[in-house]
């Protein structure tokens, strides 16, 4: 097992079962990445030449296995900085604040140096924290990015809602709810 909260929420055998299918192989860039645990999940994994991560707050490990930048998903310019230099990216995970305005801002800078496809998780949170403004406001976000499919030239969307029976909260069975958002922008090369 390692540190990160996406088996408690079922997303690891949804990226398992994911990644079996469509199998990108080159930069991978998750946005908010606390512990670094599936950063570490992706490397064990060996799939992906090169692991990137972003967050607010550099977490105190070891990190030499990935390329780790500080930024802040509202700061436009600076992801603009980081996808120059080392985008773009075969596949996009946004799992940071689940802020409305900062979700789309980060999509709206980042879609642009997507190469293979692009995924929002936990934008649920819109249903824990009704009317809390930022992570209230994510439905609003997807169904905003959804809107813009036709011009976007995506190939594939798909949402997934799902509740997960026991995962990790026994006390509380189905606490924990799977939601993520994906666009597929180009399938990997022999996949399809
Ligand atoms: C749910 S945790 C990430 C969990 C991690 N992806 C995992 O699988 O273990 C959210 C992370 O997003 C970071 N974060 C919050 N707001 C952010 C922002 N505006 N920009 C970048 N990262 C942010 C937090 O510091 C935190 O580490």
């Amino acid at each position: 097992m390692f540190d990160t909260d996406k088996y408690t929420k079922g997303l690891i055998d949804f990226y398992i079962n994911f990644f079996n299918k469509y199998r990108y192989v080159g930069n991978i860039l998750e946005i908010g990445v606390l512990n670094g645990g599936f950063l570490d999940w992706l490397l064990a994994r060996n799939q992906f030449k090169k692991i990137i991560g972003i967050d607010i707050e550099k977490p105190k490990r070891d990190l030499s296995d990935f390329t780790f930048i500080k930024c802040n998903q509202r700061d436009a310019d600076g992801l603009r900085k980081i996808a120059e230099e080392h985008g773009p990216f075969d596949v996009i995970i946004d799992d940071g604040s689940h802020n409305g305005n900062e979700t789309v801002n980060c999509f709206n800078t980042l879609w642009g140096y997507t190469r293979g496809v692009y995924f929002i998780e936990d934008w649920d949170v819109a249903h824990l924290w009704p009317g809390i403004p930022g992570p209230g406001d994510m439905i609003t976000t997807i169904s905003n990015i959804i809107q813009q499919i036709p011009s976007l030239e995506a190939k594939e969307m798909m949402t997934f809602y799902k509740k997960v029976a026991d995962a990790g909260e026994k006390e509380n069975p189905g606490k924990y709810l799977m939601s993520v958002f994906y666009l597929i922008k180009n399938y990997p090369q022999g996949s399809i």
